[in-house]
């Protein structure tokens, strides 16, 4: 039997590679960075999603064989000026800290009566230190007043897609996977492969 093509995520988010794994099913052997422990941390010194996705593919595709993609996405607030965007994983205060981070959001949110939002993901594909290809993803929508939901991660449990009425931890993993910044970034990534 053929063994399936590898992909390498260049994260350690173990959120991230469970919606890619769910995603792209059995046409790749996906493995990400948590199996490779001398794999280096990438400082993520960018200023936008796309340098900084370049970074995280770059630099962990020095270190291996084969493909490597990276993932670096965030949440856009219309009536925050975009914020938090490339900084939406320490927004709070804290990397990676998500409870922190909805909590910043509901306070800078508390009287806005603007509430729209879009998640954001940009992909890298990357061989032999150098990008070979990138991928851009959005999801639109709105934010709500108070946490709903025990699905997914990060902000979900406060942004409601478009077309629907619950947010993204109530609506649970199979409808987020269709319709998400990383499923459409995804998509494009698995046709270019493929
Ligand atoms: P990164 O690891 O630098 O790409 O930061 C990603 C951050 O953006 C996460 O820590 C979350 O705060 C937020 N984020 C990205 N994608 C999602 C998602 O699908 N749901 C909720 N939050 C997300």
């Amino acid at each position: 039997m053929q063994s399936l093509p590898r992909l390498i995520l260049a994260t350690r988010n173990a959120h991230k590679t469970a919606e890619i794994r769910a995603m792209i099913g059995d046409r790749f052997e996906v493995l990400d960075a948590t199996a490779f422990p001398d794999f280096p941390e990438i400082e993520e010194t960018g200023t936008t999603f796309l340098e900084n996705a370049r970074l995280k593919a770059e630099g962990i595709s020095r270190c291996i064989d084969g493909w490597v993609l990276s993932d670096d996405s965030g949440l856009e607030v219309d009536a925050l000026s975009g914020a938090p965007g490339v900084w939406s994983s320490s927004y709070g205060g804290e990397e990676g800290n998500h409870a922190k981070n909805n909590a910043r959001l509901l306070h800078e949110m508390a009287d806005q009566q603007d509430r729209r939002a879009r998640f954001r993901c940009t992909m890298v594909l990357a061989r032999g230190g150098v990008e070979q290809a990138h991928f851009s993803g959005i999801v639109e929508g709105k934010l709500v007043e108070s946490l709903h939901g025990t699905g997914g991660f990060g902000y979900d449990p406060l942004f409601i897609p478009e077309g629907y009425d619950q947010t993204f931890a109530e609506l649970g993993d199979s409808i987020k996977n269709s319709l998400s910044h990383r499923s459409r970034a995804l998509d494009q990534v698995v046709a270019y492969l493929l």
